[in-house]
Protein backbone atom coordinates (compact mmCIF):
# COMPACT_ATOMS: atom_id res chain seq x y z
CA UNK A 1 0.00 0.00 0.00
CA UNK A 2 1.44 3.94 -0.77
CA UNK A 3 1.42 4.74 2.94
CA UNK A 4 1.95 8.46 4.06
CA UNK A 5 5.10 8.35 7.38
CA UNK A 6 4.07 10.96 9.84
CA UNK A 7 6.90 11.33 12.58
CA UNK A 8 4.68 11.50 15.88
CA UNK A 9 7.80 11.50 17.91
CA UNK A 10 8.97 14.11 16.37
CA UNK A 11 5.90 16.15 16.66
CA UNK A 12 4.33 15.18 20.16
CA UNK A 13 1.59 17.38 21.25
CA UNK A 14 -1.34 18.65 19.72
CA UNK A 15 0.01 17.78 16.08
CA UNK A 16 0.48 13.83 17.37
CA UNK A 17 -3.21 14.55 18.88
CA UNK A 18 -4.93 15.74 15.67
CA UNK A 19 -3.61 12.35 14.15
CA UNK A 20 -3.49 9.55 16.81
CA UNK A 21 -6.89 10.74 18.36
CA UNK A 22 -7.94 10.75 14.77
CA UNK A 23 -6.88 7.43 13.56
CA UNK A 24 -7.52 5.29 16.91
CA UNK A 25 -11.41 5.09 17.07
CA UNK A 26 -14.04 5.10 18.06
CA UNK A 27 -13.09 5.75 21.95
CA UNK A 28 -15.32 4.87 24.53
CA UNK A 29 -16.03 7.62 27.14
CA UNK A 30 -15.93 7.96 30.86
CA UNK A 31 -17.94 10.56 32.05
CA UNK A 32 -16.15 10.33 35.75
CA UNK A 33 -17.48 12.02 39.24
CA UNK A 34 -15.17 12.74 41.81
CA UNK A 35 -15.63 14.91 45.24
CA UNK A 36 -12.96 17.81 46.04
CA UNK A 37 -12.07 18.45 49.40
CA UNK A 38 -15.08 20.71 50.26
CA UNK A 39 -17.43 17.86 49.18
CA UNK A 40 -18.76 19.53 45.91
CA UNK A 41 -19.26 16.98 43.30
CA UNK A 42 -17.12 16.77 40.07
CA UNK A 43 -18.33 15.49 36.43
CA UNK A 44 -16.18 15.15 33.47
CA UNK A 45 -16.04 13.22 30.34
CA UNK A 46 -12.53 11.51 29.08
CA UNK A 47 -12.08 9.79 25.90
CA UNK A 48 -8.18 8.56 26.67
CA UNK A 49 -10.09 5.83 28.65
CA UNK A 50 -10.83 2.22 28.63
CA UNK A 51 -10.85 -1.17 30.49
CA UNK A 52 -7.60 -2.81 30.85
CA UNK A 53 -8.03 -5.92 32.30
CA UNK A 54 -10.49 -8.56 34.84
CA UNK A 55 -8.17 -9.81 37.16
CA UNK A 56 -8.41 -7.40 38.97
CA UNK A 57 -10.80 -5.25 37.07
CA UNK A 58 -9.04 -2.47 36.22
CA UNK A 59 -9.23 0.83 33.87
CA UNK A 60 -7.41 3.55 32.48
CA UNK A 61 -7.69 6.84 31.95
CA UNK A 62 -5.89 10.29 31.01
CA UNK A 63 -7.09 13.32 32.90
CA UNK A 64 -4.34 16.10 32.29
CA UNK A 65 -3.58 19.57 32.84
CA UNK A 66 -5.56 22.63 32.18
CA UNK A 67 -3.35 25.22 29.95
CA UNK A 68 -1.89 27.36 33.08
CA UNK A 69 -0.29 23.76 33.85
CA UNK A 70 -2.86 23.40 36.55
CA UNK A 71 -4.38 19.70 37.21
CA UNK A 72 -7.76 19.49 35.75
CA UNK A 73 -10.32 19.25 38.64
CA UNK A 74 -10.58 15.54 38.09
CA UNK A 75 -6.82 14.51 38.54
CA UNK A 76 -6.90 16.76 41.51
CA UNK A 77 -9.65 15.12 42.99
CA UNK A 78 -8.17 11.52 42.03
CA UNK A 79 -4.65 12.72 43.31
CA UNK A 80 -6.48 13.95 46.78
CA UNK A 81 -8.34 11.19 47.16
CA UNK A 82 -7.99 8.20 44.68
CA UNK A 83 -12.29 7.49 44.49
CA UNK A 84 -14.27 7.86 41.58
CA UNK A 85 -17.54 6.53 39.94
CA UNK A 86 -17.15 6.11 36.06
CA UNK A 87 -20.21 6.16 33.98
CA UNK A 88 -20.62 5.24 30.35
CA UNK A 89 -23.25 7.47 28.24
CA UNK A 90 -25.78 6.53 26.10
CA UNK A 91 -27.82 8.99 23.63
CA UNK A 92 -29.91 10.43 25.58
CA UNK A 93 -27.35 11.78 28.17
CA UNK A 94 -24.62 12.72 25.34
CA UNK A 95 -25.52 16.23 25.44
CA UNK A 96 -25.04 16.28 29.18
CA UNK A 97 -21.37 14.32 28.91
CA UNK A 98 -20.76 17.42 26.59
CA UNK A 99 -21.53 19.69 28.47
CA UNK A 100 -20.01 18.77 31.49
CA UNK A 101 -16.73 18.87 29.41
CA UNK A 102 -17.33 23.17 30.18
CA UNK A 103 -14.48 24.24 32.39
CA UNK A 104 -16.43 25.84 35.72
CA UNK A 105 -15.42 28.31 38.17
CA UNK A 106 -13.90 26.03 41.28
CA UNK A 107 -16.29 25.13 43.37
CA UNK A 108 -18.97 24.96 40.87
CA UNK A 109 -20.41 21.44 39.86
CA UNK A 110 -21.20 20.14 36.60
CA UNK A 111 -24.07 18.05 38.70
CA UNK A 112 -25.79 21.22 39.83
CA UNK A 113 -25.23 22.87 36.13
CA UNK A 114 -26.63 20.23 34.30
CA UNK A 115 -29.03 19.41 36.85
CA UNK A 116 -27.69 15.57 36.55
CA UNK A 117 -29.73 13.46 39.32
CA UNK A 118 -27.49 11.54 41.90
CA UNK A 119 -27.67 8.72 44.60
CA UNK A 120 -24.81 7.49 46.77
CA UNK A 121 -22.56 5.34 45.71
CA UNK A 122 -21.40 1.87 47.85
CA UNK A 123 -17.74 1.54 48.28
CA UNK A 124 -16.57 5.28 47.22
CA UNK A 125 -17.58 8.57 48.11
CA UNK A 126 -17.94 10.63 44.53
CA UNK A 127 -21.77 9.51 43.63
CA UNK A 128 -23.67 7.98 40.67
CA UNK A 129 -25.35 9.72 38.01
CA UNK A 130 -28.85 7.97 37.83
CA UNK A 131 -29.29 8.80 34.22
CA UNK A 132 -26.51 6.86 33.11
CA UNK A 133 -26.73 3.29 31.99
CA UNK A 134 -23.87 2.18 33.73
CA UNK A 135 -21.97 3.44 36.60
CA UNK A 136 -18.29 1.76 37.56
CA UNK A 137 -17.34 2.45 41.54
CA UNK A 138 -13.36 2.29 41.29
CA UNK A 139 -10.61 3.35 43.25
CA UNK A 140 -7.36 4.63 42.19
CA UNK A 141 -4.07 1.95 42.26
CA UNK A 142 -1.74 4.30 40.56
CA UNK A 143 -1.41 7.57 38.64
CA UNK A 144 2.01 8.15 36.57
CA UNK A 145 3.33 11.06 34.46
CA UNK A 146 4.96 10.03 31.47
CA UNK A 147 5.73 13.66 29.98
CA UNK A 148 2.69 15.68 29.69
CA UNK A 149 0.59 13.09 30.18
CA UNK A 150 -1.00 11.55 33.21
CA UNK A 151 -2.31 7.90 33.53
CA UNK A 152 -4.60 7.13 36.27
CA UNK A 153 -5.38 3.02 36.56
CA UNK A 154 -8.23 2.75 38.40
CA UNK A 155 -9.80 -0.77 40.27
CA UNK A 156 -13.38 -1.11 39.35
CA UNK A 157 -14.97 -2.36 42.46
CA UNK A 158 -18.86 -2.31 41.83
CA UNK A 159 -20.77 -2.17 38.58
CA UNK A 160 -24.45 -0.93 38.59
CA UNK A 161 -26.02 -1.69 35.15
CA UNK A 162 -29.57 -0.42 34.29
CA UNK A 163 -31.94 -3.11 34.21
CA UNK A 164 -32.39 -5.28 31.35
CA UNK A 165 -29.02 -4.91 29.71
CA UNK A 166 -26.57 -7.21 31.48
CA UNK A 167 -28.15 -10.62 32.58
CA UNK A 168 -27.97 -11.04 35.96
CA UNK A 169 -27.06 -14.71 36.20
CA UNK A 170 -24.82 -14.76 32.74
CA UNK A 171 -23.53 -11.30 33.33
CA UNK A 172 -23.84 -11.27 29.24
CA UNK A 173 -24.82 -7.87 27.91
CA UNK A 174 -27.91 -7.26 25.58
CA UNK A 175 -26.97 -4.66 22.98
CA UNK A 176 -30.41 -4.62 21.79
CA UNK A 177 -31.05 -2.37 25.56
CA UNK A 178 -27.59 -1.03 25.36
CA UNK A 179 -25.88 1.38 22.59
CA UNK A 180 -23.65 3.78 24.66
CA UNK A 181 -21.70 6.57 22.37
CA UNK A 182 -18.40 6.69 21.47
CA UNK A 183 -15.63 9.24 20.60
CA UNK A 184 -14.49 9.65 17.19
CA UNK A 185 -12.52 12.77 15.96
CA UNK A 186 -12.03 15.92 18.73
CA UNK A 187 -13.75 18.03 19.42
CA UNK A 188 -17.19 17.41 18.05
CA UNK A 189 -17.43 13.72 16.50
CA UNK A 190 -19.27 11.13 18.28
CA UNK A 191 -20.43 7.89 17.21
CA UNK A 192 -23.74 5.46 17.56
CA UNK A 193 -23.28 1.72 18.74
CA UNK A 194 -26.13 0.69 16.77
CA UNK A 195 -24.69 -1.35 13.78
CA UNK A 196 -23.12 -4.58 14.89
CA UNK A 197 -22.06 -7.28 12.67
CA UNK A 198 -20.56 -10.45 13.73
CA UNK A 199 -17.61 -12.61 13.15
CA UNK A 200 -17.41 -16.31 14.54
CA UNK A 201 -14.26 -16.15 16.77
CA UNK A 202 -11.60 -18.42 15.59
CA UNK A 203 -11.65 -22.57 17.52
CA UNK A 204 -9.16 -24.49 16.53
C1 LIG B 1 -15.98 13.49 24.81
C2 LIG B 1 -14.86 14.18 25.53
C3 LIG B 1 -13.70 13.49 25.86
C4 LIG B 1 -12.67 14.12 26.55
N1 LIG B 1 -11.53 13.41 26.87
C5 LIG B 1 -10.55 13.99 27.60
C6 LIG B 1 -9.42 13.23 28.00
O1 LIG B 1 -9.29 12.03 27.72
N2 LIG B 1 -8.47 13.86 28.75
C7 LIG B 1 -8.59 15.16 29.13
O2 LIG B 1 -7.73 15.68 29.83
N3 LIG B 1 -9.68 15.91 28.76
C8 LIG B 1 -10.65 15.36 28.02
N4 LIG B 1 -11.75 16.08 27.66
C9 LIG B 1 -11.86 17.46 28.15
C10 LIG B 1 -12.34 17.51 29.60
O3 LIG B 1 -13.61 16.87 29.73
C11 LIG B 1 -12.49 18.99 30.03
O4 LIG B 1 -11.20 19.58 30.05
C12 LIG B 1 -13.16 19.16 31.37
O5 LIG B 1 -13.39 20.54 31.60
C13 LIG B 1 -12.33 18.64 32.50
O6 LIG B 1 -13.11 18.82 33.66
P1 LIG B 1 -12.58 18.87 35.13
O7 LIG B 1 -11.62 20.05 35.25
O8 LIG B 1 -13.84 19.06 35.88
O9 LIG B 1 -11.89 17.57 35.41
C14 LIG B 1 -12.78 15.50 26.92
C15 LIG B 1 -13.95 16.21 26.57
C16 LIG B 1 -14.97 15.55 25.88
C17 LIG B 1 -16.22 16.33 25.52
Amino acid sequence: MDAVRFDVAAHPGAQAYKLLAGLVVPRPIALVTTLDAQGVVNAAPFSFFNVMGTEPPLAVLAPGDREDGTPKDTAANLLANGECVIHLCDEPMADRMVACARSLPPGVSEVDRERLATRPAERVRPPILVDCPVALECRVLDIRRYGENRVVVVEILLAHVRAGIADPVTWRVDYAQYAPVGRMNSPDGYVRTRDIFRKDFPRS
